[in-house]
């Protein structure tokens, strides 16, 4: 994914500076450029936005050279990779990868040991306000500045990082109003208010669905504990283990406020700009404004949570092609029947948890068939434990987990329709096997999602019929050589290249969670 940005980057840069003429030419500016702001410049700026501008450095930078700081060092160490302490840091990222870049700035390295910058912005406004964002944005657009928005840091595409940029942070923007009977501004006098919570956009997923297990009330957010309600999860599509009842985050998306490239803070839904609205549901990142709320329709809690947990095993090297090959086909009648999961393929099998609100045991039984009967091929072995919750919240306190925090992990993905499950098994399976374990595929989500608001948003179309997103991934220690790091990033576009091959031109995926 990396190796394919940096060259989407190159090619940007190369054509501004090439082709451009120097009326229209708009170089965006890093520090270090000449064209970088001056110190008293920058002060100005900071004065004016009550000083919330924070010089920006990689998490481990309080363990080393001038910004030392004992204490923090210990902190940081200790929490190095707590997804809470993570995302309430300015300049730290998920994947390490988007941190640090091929630069270094380890947590465990002595203290003489080199810092870099990496990818991390070199400013960040602290934002507190609509305001400190719309004058960030002026300023950027006034100094041509190369200007990120960074919420949680959580992004697999390191939109949220930039080497030498100037960022708008949104993390402290934090607040939650619940309605019974939202209106959205413009809508026909006759239209009846529906149920809503409008969020700030630094909330996070845990937090919101804490607060809304008070309010009896499911939104339909992430299966995460950090990542943010109200950033790039919405515009890249949000999925959810409530996508079967309700669809995906865009599709519950009643209303947006955003500061725009000019620095106006506009209300956006489908009645003041439809077609804003349509581009913010799906368009990506910070490609439309910076959100400075979103209002999310919100649905009745369901009676109970029935959950699932499913593997089937090869127990010999010949049964283990057809039970993953059968298993891609199962996991669709699963969806079939309304369950959404997350789960993997390995040496062994497939394993999955699988989650349906309000599901019942006649349902499970019929939906987990497929799955049973690859358990009876020769060879192999089926098992399946379930239990219920009573509420959303106490699956979250049980199971809502962040995985891969602090790690390098990048995925290439594709979603998986009943086409390739059924029909293109083989070759999904060619591809794993020829790979190694560390490779083998899992799914970041799995489900069917409700498509009735799927032509008014602006996510890939494939969105419509597909099954799972299906990932293959690659890790690496921060310490790996530069020539580790290039190939295990090499693979992946291979990867994406042969998914181009077995999905075809109608092939798509989740941009949020794939090496493009
Ligand atoms: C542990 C983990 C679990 C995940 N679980 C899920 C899941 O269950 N469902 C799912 O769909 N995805 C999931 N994802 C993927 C997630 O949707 C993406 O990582 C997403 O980019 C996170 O958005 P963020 O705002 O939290 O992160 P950031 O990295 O801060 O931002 C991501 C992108 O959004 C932009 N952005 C952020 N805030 C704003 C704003 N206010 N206005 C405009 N642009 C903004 C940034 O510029 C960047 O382009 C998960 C990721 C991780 C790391
Ligand atoms: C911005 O101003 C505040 C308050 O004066 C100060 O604490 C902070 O260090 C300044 N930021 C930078 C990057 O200089
Ligand atoms: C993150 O910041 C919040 C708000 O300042 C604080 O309550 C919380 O304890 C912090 N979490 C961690 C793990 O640092
Ligand atoms: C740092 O070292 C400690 C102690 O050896 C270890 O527990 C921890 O996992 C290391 N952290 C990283 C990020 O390598
Ligand atoms: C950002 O602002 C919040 C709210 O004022 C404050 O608590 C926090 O310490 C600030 N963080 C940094 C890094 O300046
Ligand atoms: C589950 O059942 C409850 C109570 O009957 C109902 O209010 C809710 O809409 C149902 N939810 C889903 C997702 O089916
Ligand atoms: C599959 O083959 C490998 C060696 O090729 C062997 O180590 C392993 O035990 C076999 N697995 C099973 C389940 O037979
Ligand atoms: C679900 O679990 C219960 C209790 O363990 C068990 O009696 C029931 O048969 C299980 N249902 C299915 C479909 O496996
Ligand atoms: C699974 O779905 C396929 C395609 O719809 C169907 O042909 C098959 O009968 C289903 N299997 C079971 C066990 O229901
Ligand atoms: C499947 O294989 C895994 C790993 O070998 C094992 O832990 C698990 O118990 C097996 N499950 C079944 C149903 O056989
Ligand atoms: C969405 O558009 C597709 C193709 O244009 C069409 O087949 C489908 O019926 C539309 N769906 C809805 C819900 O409007
Ligand atoms: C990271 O290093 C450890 C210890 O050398 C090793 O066991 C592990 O496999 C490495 N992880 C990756 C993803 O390369
Ligand atoms: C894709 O298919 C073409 C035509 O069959 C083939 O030449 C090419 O090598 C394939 N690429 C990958 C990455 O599989």
């Amino acid at each position: 994914m990396s190796l394919f940005l940096f060259k989407v980057l190159a090619l940007f840069l190369l054509n501004t500076s090439s082709n451009a003429s120097p009326t229209q030419s708009r170089r965006h500016c890093r520090f270090g450029d000449t064209c970088w702001p001056d110190e008293s410049t920058w002060q100005a700026f900071n004065h004016s936005i009550s000083g919330r501008l924070v010089r920006t450095y990689p998490a481990a930078a309080v363990c080393h050279g001038q910004t030392y700081d004992a204490a923090e060092c210990e902190v940081a160490k200790a929490e190095w990779d707590n997804s809470f302490w993570r995302t309430n840091q300015t300049g730290a990222y998920t994947a390490m990868v988007w941190e640090l870049g091929n630069g270094q700035c380890f947590i465990n390295s002595s203290r003489n040991d080199a810092c870099q910058p990496g990818l991390v912005p070199h400013y960040s406004v602290n934002a507190t306000s609509v305001a400190d964002i719309q004058a960030a944005v002026r300023f950027a657009s006034d100094k041509d500045l190369y200007l990120v928005v960074k919420n949680t840091g959580h992004d697999h595409l390191g939109r949220s990082t930039g080497r030498g940029a100037f960022s708008i942070w949104t993390h402290n923007l934090k607040g939650r109003k619940w309605m019974k009977n939202f209106v959205a501004k413009g809508v026909p006098e006759q239209a009846k208010g529906v149920a809503a919570v409008t969020l700030q956009p630094g909330e996070q997923w845990l937090d919101v669905y804490r607060a809304a297990s008070q309010e009896r009330v499911i939104v339909v957010g992430g299966a995460a504990r950090t990542v943010g309600a109200a950033g790039g999860w919405l515009t890249g599509g949000g999925h959810s283990p409530f996508a079967n009842a309700y669809g995906l985050g865009v599709d519950n998306l009643l209303e947006a406020t955003l500061v725009n490239a000019k620095g106006e803070h506009l209300t956006v839904n489908q009645y003041t700009d439809r077609d804003y609205f349509y581009a913010i549901r799906g368009g990506g990142g910070s490609s439309w404004g910076v959100l400075t709320s979103v209002t999310y329709r919100t649905h009745p809690e369901p009676s109970h949570i029935q959950v699932a947990f499913v593997q089937v095993n090869a127990t010999s090297n010949s049964s283990l092609r057809p039970v993953l090959e059968r298993s891609l086909g199962a996991l669709v009648n699963m969806t079939d029947s309304g369950y959404t999961g997350y789960g993997y393929l390995s040496g062994a099998g497939f394993t999955s948890l699988f989650i349906k609100p309000n599901g019942t045991d006649a349902q499970l039984v019929k939906a987990a068939a497929a799955f049973y009967e690859i358990g009876q091929l020769p060879e192999a072995a089926f098992a399946m434990l379930n239990f219920t919750f009573p509420r959303w919240i106490d699956y979250c306190n049980m199971f809502l987990q962040d995985p891969n925090i602090a790690q390098n992990v990048m995925d290439s993905s594709r979603l998986l329709t009943p086409d390739m499950a059924f029909n293109k098994a083989d070759k999904i399976i060619d591809m794993m096997l020829e790979l190694s374990e560390e490779n083998y595929p899992f799914f970041n989500f799995i489900g069917k999602v409700n498509p009735a608001e799927r032509n008014k948003t602006s996510v890939h179309p494939v969105w419509h019929n597909s099954r799972a997103v299906m990932s293959f991934g690659t890790n690496w220690n921060d310490t790996a050589s530069d020539a580790e790091k290039r190939r295990k990033r090499q693979l992946l576009v291979d990867i994406s290249k042969r998914w181009g091959n077995i999905t075809g031109p109608s092939g798509g995926t989740y941009a949020n969670e794939a090496n493009p």
